[in-house]
Parts: structure tokens; C-alpha cells; sequence
């Protein structure tokens, strides 16, 4: 099973970026998170982080075929991109959405998420715990599809 792992804009800052609210961890340790996870899962992952929706609705685009699911911090997209939500739709792949910050408990612009409706679900407030829990979670939702027969 292939995991892609995306990130959006300003998430090659972590660590650096308002630590207060995003934590020291930085964006290499989320991908050896990744890493350490997909080890134990027996699941491949690969991770991709772009400052460009563009770059990440081609990324989506591309997934189908090659990826079983995705698990996506969209970052600021969350709450702007019709772009990302398309493609996530279009790509009809199982997503989910993860944050580090609790979204629903900053200002109000962050409540809302473009992209969440087409995801399987949402993971917030964890900090990069967080992915682990959302790679975990998609790994049986698929696993449970492909028990169930779906073909993906
Ligand atoms: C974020 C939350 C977004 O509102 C924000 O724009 C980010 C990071 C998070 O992981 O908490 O860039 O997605």
C-alpha cells in the first residue's frame, strides 16, 4: 500500500514558525514520523511538501494509480482552495485532513474547511502526532474497503 503524505504552505517553517502554536517539531521530523509509521504498518509512504496549490493539486491529480490514499495537511488551502477540494474529489483517492493546531478553537476564518467534505476525516490539535494518528486511520479505512471489495 502507497501513502503520500502532503503538506502545504509554510510547513517546510515548522519549528520555527509560531512555535507556540505549532510546536519545536519541525517538518523532518514529521517525515521520519511518516517513515517509523509506514515501517510498522508494512506501508510505503512518500512525503511532499509545496508553498504552491498548483504544485499540490498536480500532485493529487497524479495520485490515482499510484497512491492508495492520501493523508494532507493543506495548511492555510484548508480554508481558501476550491482548487484542492476539485482535485481531491476528482482524484476520488481516500484523504485524511490533519492539522497541528485545533483550527475550530482560533479565529473564525480557520473554522471553516474547504477540503474536510471530501475527506474520509478530520485530525486536529495534536501537533505532528497527529499524522501518525491519520496514516493509522487511513490504513484501515482502506484496509477495511479492500476487505469490503471496493476497488479503492
Ligand atoms: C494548519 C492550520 C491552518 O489554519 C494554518 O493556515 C496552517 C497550519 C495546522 O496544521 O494547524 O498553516 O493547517
Amino acid at each position: 500500500m502507497n501513502i503520500l503524505v502532503l503538506n502545504g504552505p509554510n510547513l517546510n517553517l515548522l519549528g520555527r514558525r509560531e512555535p507556540d502554536v505549532y510546536g519545536s517539531a519541525t517538518l523532518a521530523d514529521v517525515e521520519a514520523l511518516a517513515a517509523r509509521v509506514a515501517a510498522e504498518l508494512g506501508v510505503h509512504a512518500e512525503c511532499r511538501q509545496s508553498n504552491h496549490e498548483g504544485q499540490l493539486v498536480d500532485w493529487i491529480g497524479q495520485a490515482p494509480g499510484r497512491f492508495d490514499g492520501l493523508v494532507i495537511n493543506p495548511a492555510a488551502y484548508t480554508h481558501t482552495s476550491v482548487a484542492l477540494r476539485d482535485a481531491l474529489a476528482a482524484a476520488a483517492l481516500p484523504a485524511v485532513e490533519v492539522h497541528l493546531s485545533n483550527v475550530h478553537a482560533r479565529e473564525s476564518f480557520r473554522h471553516l474547511s474547504l477540503t474536510a467534505p471530501v475527506c474520509v476525516g478530520q485530525i486536529g490539535g495534536f501537533g505532528i502526532r497527529g499524522y501518525e494518528w491519520a496514516m493509522r486511520a487511513l490504513v484501515e479505512h482502506i484496509q477495511s474497503r479492500q476487505q469490503k471489495g471496493h476497488s479503492r
